[in-house]
């Protein structure tokens, strides 16, 4: 039954066109495998896997099983100078499929949340070391990293800081960001060119001094602004001028972190290590919130000093290490591992790749961008109504495909299952298709 009007405004939707939506609202009200079901019992397909989250499906029979027997056993126990064992073990299985030297884990309960515990480790990890003068931090223009201050400011999409123009944090700088149309349109994986936008890094050393930079964040591949993957060598250049000036490299990996690069986490996939990553989404593939933020010995050692009995950073949130969450994790870890998931999005990237720049000759299409099991279609949009036409395909996708695709604003965003299987994809790009075809 959908809900009446009343009941429906309670609900203050995020990153969501309210009235719009409340008009004729789209209600999930169970999921199972790859499939959502509609509050009128209608199947949908997820071409989305969640929001980035759920890459081995919707109520993973181990996962459920794990978070109904750990409410049930313990529910909750503060990590404020103590301890729950599922934390713990947890920490310990993340580490272990972490880039070698990541051997220390801090969790928070969401992105947002783990790319602000990220800055503050950095501007911490400078202080204790008596450089207190690395103070500056720098994003990069298209970036997301959340929505709270520290991540907003480092972010780079426009209309998420608009309105807060004023309040963004000090001290902030962004290099350019990687997007070129007349070059690098319809690339396939990592675009040939643009390594040299790295060294727009360079100026801002050159501007601000290298020795007042804290740390340089970014999404390895950048995903909510319309996927757009690395150029060829543009990682290994931020690294190197990283490295030359004392700077911290933070990966945002709380979208390509657990699989979704067909590697545990991006920076394997690279080959590229930072000093401190950002996660969430798949670690609990979305069914607890929780986030985790990986740092290398080098952090972790430079705040471990000082009298044993004080606390080493004053930072954590009530649900860090959360048991129910940690229990979720820890079932997570195990399917990952023991179903191979991470071979199988290897196996399926080709498939998913080729279904989409199936569409590079479709007219309303001016790029076409993927890498591992992330995509983006990104279309024209239409004179004076920039978003209209994706949010026409979104609505089109779930009222007559029965499908749940995503769209900012004009640029179709994919996000396949990591276990998806590759007939129920291509059935799913047929339909698009036929979306695309009956839209202006
Ligand atoms: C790279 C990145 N960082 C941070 C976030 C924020 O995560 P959350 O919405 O869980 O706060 C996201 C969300 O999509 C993200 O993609």
């Amino acid at each position: 039954m959908t809900p009446t009007a009343n009941r429906l405004d309670a609900f203050w939707m995020p990153f969501t066109s309210n009235r719009d939506f409340k008009k004729k609202p789209r209600i999930i009200t169970g999921a199972q495998g790859h499939y959502y079901t509609a509050d009128d019992g209608t199947k949908l397909y997820d071409t989305f896997s969640g929001l980035w989250t759920s890459g081995l499906g919707h109520s993973h029979p181990k996962i459920v099983e794990a978070v109904q027997k750990q409410v049930a056993e313990l529910d909750f126990c503060m990590t404020f100078q103590m301890g729950n064992d599922k934390a713990f073990a947890l920490a310990e299985r993340v580490t272990r499929m972490a880039p070698e030297g990541f051997n220390h884990c801090f969790f928070t309960n969401s992105g947002s949340e783990s790319v602000d515990t990220a800055l503050k480790f950095a501007l911490g990890y400078h202080r204790a070391r008596g450089e207190g003068s690395r103070t500056r931090l720098i994003g990069r223009e298209r970036g997301y990293h959340g929505v709270n201050f520290g991540g907003m400011s480092v972010g780079g999409i426009v209309p998420n800081r608009k309105a807060f123009s004023a309040n963004l944090i000090p001290g902030v700088d962004h290099i350019r960001h990687t997007m070129n149309l007349d070059k690098s349109a319809f690339s396939r994986g990592q675009p040939a060119t643009g390594a040299h936008l790295a060294d727009d890094l360079e100026r801002l050393v050159a501007l601000h001094d290298g020795s007042n930079i804290a740390a340089v964040i970014v999404e390895p591949v950048a995903g909510s602004t319309g996927v757009l993957p690395p150029p060829v060598g543009y990682l290994e250049r931020l690294r190197e001028i990283c490295d030359q000036h004392g700077i911290l490299l933070i990966f945002d990996e709380v979208i390509t972190a657990f699989g979704r690069l067909g590697k545990p986490f991006a920076a394997q996939r690279f080959d590229v290590m930072p000093d401190i990553i950002s996660t969430a989404k798949g670690l609990t593939n979305g069914v607890i919130p929780m986030g985790a933020v990986l740092v290398r010995d080098h952090v972790y050692e430079a705040f471990m000093q000082g009298p044993e009995q004080m606390i080493e950073i004053f930072h954590g949130y009530t649900y860090s290490g959360h048991p129910v969450a940690a229990a979720a994790g820890l079932a997570a870890m195990d399917v990952y591992e023991d179903e191979n998931i991470f071979e199988g999005t290897q196996a399926l990237e080709q498939t998913f790749e080729d279904l989409l720049h199936s569409f590079a000759d479709h007219p309303h299409v001016i790029d076409v961008r993927n890498i591992g099991l992330m995509g983006a279609i990104e279309m024209a949009p239409r004179d004076g109504a920039p978003g209209a036409r994706g949010m026409e395909a979104h609505k089109k996708c779930f009222w007559d495909e029965h499908l749940v695709i995503r769209n900012g604003m004009d640029i179709l965003q994919f996000s396949p299952f990591l276990n998806a299987n590759a007939d129920e994809m291509r059935t799913s790009f047929e339909a698009i298709r036929r979306v695309l075809d009956s839209i202006d």
